[in-house]
């Protein structure tokens, strides 16, 4: 695979890409293991939309995660795993270990008669064990859906039922920090109204005594023990599942990201290996969760099929102290170090002590990704942790994307304070102005979308090919369309400024308003619901909730508090409201239509300048709003 070193072999890939992307892709693709090669390199229509990537061909995308890297490193530690306290032992786990306990879940689910095509559902801590879940569906070609174990069992029972999973993969318990959370009793409570689930397999995490129910629930490590270490890869079509991913829409009902296998793959070992310029030996360090996005192609796929050592992290950055980041990375010698804006926003906020007890000789380069990387936390990231030495790529992409998009290359790419900077070989972007005119010039500001596929694009929504069709392709015919704002400069740089829709990206995460809103009308006094964001000093953007109340509260912090909890139910922690106002009227346009705009200036506290209010049903009420902001 021919990956670029120098900024003349980036333009050189990239300009290859764009002249001739079937021959670009199929060199890249060339490296891979496959049982039978592809017929055809990429076939789309964007209007449909219908993308497909190498059709025709065969192959699992475990054997090139695993089997490939046998002969050459399977003494290699794949995965070096740091636990949520400090004093309990580290695990490092060798590529033929990985292999092996893979095999062993994919036997595991074999004999409870999980088939290709079958969807299982992960709901676990960050162990080992989750990426062995995955990589065991991959194996037998069985699709995971994994979902973050910080959502709700609400959120659980929606995800499981959108897509009829048929078997559960959970834990008893999980850390964090120095909580304890009961993923089984959030697993149990789900799952009685989830009726296409046979079976629930538990892994043994905090020995935390959980109820069992016979017939349906089994140990992982009673049948793992029971089932054989080998077990041959499924053959797969290119085009065929790999995973389903969830992610918030601008409905309240959250969009099941469909992945497939072979294009997925492709990408993300490139963009993983082409960004971070990873060499053999390194330690490479993703502090995400693997329930997102992040975590699925940059701490498992693409570093696995690298044949890199992925450091898999199960505490928070915050315990036992500040210094945990900067503990662990001294400790394992990380060389690259991959993390989201709004953690680097908290740390920062700690006392320097906490860095420099550490020794941080080993990181070579410095990552971010989730929302734009602020110039503060960036200066602050450049120089207390990568000493100056160390680039920061600022990586633009989406769980839509599956891989990095516009990002700077390690050492090859100029960089430019909070600019994504240039787009990775293979991705063509287009800056729409407001009539859906693509802008040719630089120097402009506009939509971005792209006007060509790459392999690692989700291929549809489960269950609701429409619905992807409405989102993604109808803003911008013949474009894919990928809900943010961005600048490009007079150098071509992107800079992102965030998204246009309904959207909130609270500490990185991408939240639907809508799914917020319904969640906090469930609260029985609540009548009607406006959720925007704000700018909040560590989540980058935080959640205002302006609340219709059927009857003025008479304890307002009392009934705060009950929504922010019914939220904490019905999505998880992630989604509770920063700051809830109560209004007696929300500003409507005669059509009905919520002008969230005047909303965000509330929020914003810039309530001088609230533009036109002359379409509203009702002026009124926005003095109302304006004098009540918190
Ligand atoms: C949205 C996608 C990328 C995986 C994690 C989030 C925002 C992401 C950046 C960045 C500016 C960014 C965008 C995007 N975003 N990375 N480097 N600079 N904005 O995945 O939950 O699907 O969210 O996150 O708004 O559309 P996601």
């Amino acid at each position: 695979m021919k990956i670029p070193h120098s900024f003349s072999e980036y333009t050189e890939a990239y300009r290859e890409s764009v002249a001739n992307p079937e021959k670009f892709w199929a060199e890249i693709a060339d490296d891979f293991r496959w049982k039978k090669k592809w017929d055809k390199v990429v076939e789309w229509d964007f209007h449909k939309p219908e993308v497909k990537w190498f059709t025709g061909g065969k192959l699992n995308v475990t054997e090139n995660c695993l089997d490939r890297h046998l002969p050459a490193r399977a003494n290699q530690t794949a995965i070096l795993w740091e636990p949520n306290a400090p004093q309990e032992p580290t695990r490092k786990i060798s590529y033929r270990e990985l292999h092996e306990q893979v095999c062993r879940v994919a036997n595991m689910l074999k004999k409870h008669g999980i088939k290709k095509g079958d969807r299982v559902c992960i709901y676990m801590p960050m162990v080992p064990e989750v990426v062995f879940a995955m990589l065991g569906c991959a194996r037998i070609g069985a699709v995971h859906s994994v979902v973050f174990a910080g959502f709700s069992s609400r959120s659980l029972v929606d995800r499981i039922n959108d897509s009829q999973c048929r078997l559960v993969l959970t834990a008893d318990g999980a850390y964090r920090g120095d909580k304890k959370i009961d993923i089984k009793g959030i697993v149990n409570s789900a799952l009685d109204k989830c009726p296409s689930i046979e079976k629930v397999i538990v892994l043994q995490r905090t020995h935390t005594p959980v109820e069992m129910k016979p017939g349906r629930d089994l140990w992982w490590h009673d049948e793992m023990a029971q089932v054989a270490k080998e077990c041959a890869a499924e053959e797969m079509d290119a085009e065929d599942m790999l995973f389903i991913l969830y992610t918030s829409g601008s409905t309240g009902k959250p969009k099941g990201m469909v992945h497939t296998c072979a294009g997925y793959l492709v990408s993300i070992d490139y963009t993983f290996r082409t960004v971070f310029q990873y060499t053999p030996d390194q330690v490479f360090w993703c502090t995400a969760d693997v329930g997102w996005i992040t975590g699925h192609s940059y701490i498992v796929y693409g570093p696995l099929s690298a044949g890199a050592t992925t450091l898999m992290f199960e505490g928070i950055p915050s315990w036992p102290d500040m210094g945990r980041f900067w503990h662990v990375i001294e400790k394992h010698k990380v060389n690259i170090f991959y993390t989201a804006p709004t953690a680097i926003r908290s740390l920062q906020t700690a006392s320097l002590d906490f860095v420099e007890k550490y020794d941080l000789s080993s990181l070579r380069l410095l990552g971010s990704v989730g929302e734009p990387i602020n110039e503060e936390a960036w200066q602050w990231y450049h120089k207390n942790i990568g000493k100056e030495k160390c680039p920061i790529v600022d990586t633009w992409w989406q769980t839509e994307t599956g891989g990095i998009m516009i990002s700077p290359i390690a050492h090859v790419t100029k960089l430019k304070l909070a600019h994504a900077t240039l787009p990775l070989p293979g991705v063509q972007p287009v800056v729409m102005d407001e009539r859906g005119n693509v802008m040719t010039e630089n120097s402009i500001e506009g939509r971005l979308a792209m006007r060509f596929p790459w392999p690692s694009m989700a291929r549809t929504i489960y269950g609701d090919h429409q619905r992807f069709k409405d989102t993604y392709f109808s803003t911008f015919p013949g474009h894919y369309f990928t809900g943010d704002g961005c600048r490009r400069d007079e150098e071509g740089y992107y800079r992102i400024t965030g998204r246009v829709d309904d959207i909130i990206i609270v500490s990185g995460h991408n939240m639907g308003t809508a799914e917020i809103e319904s969640a906090i009308d469930e609260h029985s006094a609540v009548a009607e619901s406006a959720v925007v964001g704000f700018p909040h000093d560590i989540k980058g953007q935080g959640i205002y909730a302006f609340v219709i109340c059927y009857q003025k509260p008479q304890e307002e912090e009392k009934v705060k508090n009950e929504i922010r909890e019914t939220v904490a139910k019905i999505i998880g922690p992630i989604a509770k409201p920063d700051k809830i106002q109560f209004v007696n009227g929300l500003p409507k346009t005669r059509s009905g239509k919520i002008m969230r705009r005047i909303l965000r200036k509330v929020a914003e506290g810039d309530v001088a300048n609230l533009g036109d209010t002359t379409t509203l049903l009702d002026p009124a009420v926005v003095e109302e709003i304006k004098n009540g902001a918190v």
